[in-house]
């Protein structure tokens, strides 16, 4: 499949985890990518990659930003426009945990800067993309919210707080922009085996996160953790012409975790 030859794709978080894993997808079907994150080093790993990985890549460029700053935001897009001309999807995934405490410990700088980040971050960069789109008559964004973003899972305010706030950024702007031929959706992913996960992981458990792992998915009706690559196949779908009837909508992709009683 090449589905994404003289595509413009612009992905937030592509240094690492999900974004990484979606921009490989993207680049193996012969796109053109504008990578974004804080993370300047891993940007230039996963450029090395793709060059070397997916021989079918369009172009490439990295811009190091940080999504919760709204002029840097504006930067990014503006900077994707400029080299490539359009912007025809935006995988706006870029996020970070948080604590994991009761709302009680929770604390107030901890929440802002949750919210800072994977809601006003999400927000900032729809802003400017859809101004983009809208002119284009077309394009497809995918938000990452997360189960936590559609379920309580407890201890994770801020994140719960802003991957809902996602949720309902995503619905709300997909009945405002399906008009202009521009979808919008989300993706609800559970627990997938990012450096995020494996990162909280150990905080938990030290060196034994493997085995707290094994534990923290014996929950999940297909006991595993979901794999970067399951979500970037999503993603490229979702980003896709093969999908853009589908608008406003929050697909989990969590091994069946937020169905379960
Ligand atoms: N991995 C999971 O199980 C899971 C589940 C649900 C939702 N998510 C969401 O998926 C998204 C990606 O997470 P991941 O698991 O790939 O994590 P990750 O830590 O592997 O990757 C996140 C990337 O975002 C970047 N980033 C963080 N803050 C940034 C900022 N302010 N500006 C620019 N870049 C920034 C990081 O540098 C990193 O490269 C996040 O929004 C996360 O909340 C992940």
């Amino acid at each position: 499949m090449n589905r994404f030859e003289d595509k413009v794709v612009l992905i937030t978080g592509g240094a690492s985890g999900l974004g990484h894993a979606a921009a490989l997808q993207v680049a193996k079907e012969g796109g053109k990518l504008s990578l974004v994150d804080l993370n300047e080093d891993g940007l230039q790993e996963v450029k090395q990659q793709i060059e070397s990985e997916a021989p079918n890549f369009g172009e490439i460029i990295t811009i190091a930003a940080d999504v919760s700053d709204e002029e840097a935001t504006k930067n990014y897009v503006n900077k994707t426009v400029e080299k490539f001309g359009r912007i025809d999807g935006f995988f706006n995934n870029a996020g970070i945990e948080g604590k994991q405490n009761l709302t009680e410990d929770y604390g107030s700088d901890e929440f802002r800067k949750v919210v800072d980040i994977n809601l006003n971050g999400v927000f900032y960069g729809m802003k400017y993309v859809l101004e983009v789109m809208k002119k284009q008559e077309s394009g497809s964004i995918v938000n990452t919210a997360s189960v936590g973003g559609i379920r309580g899972v407890g201890n994770q305010s801020g994140y719960a707080a802003s991957k809902h706030g996602v949720v309902g950024l995503t619905r709300n702007s997909g009945v405002e922009y399906g008009q202009f031929n521009v979808s919008i959706k989300a993706i609800a992913p559970g627990a997938i085996l990012t450096p995020m996960v494996e990162g909280s992981l150990k905080q938990m458990a030290g060196d034994n996160w493997e085995e707290a792992g094994k534990e923290f998915v014996s929950v999940n009706p297909m006991k595993r953790f979901g794999k970067p690559e399951e979500v970037g196949h999503l993603v490229a779908f979702l980003l896709s012409d093969q999908a853009t009837f589908i608008n406003g909508a929050v697909i989990p992709i969590d091994g069946g975790q937020s169905y379960k009683y």
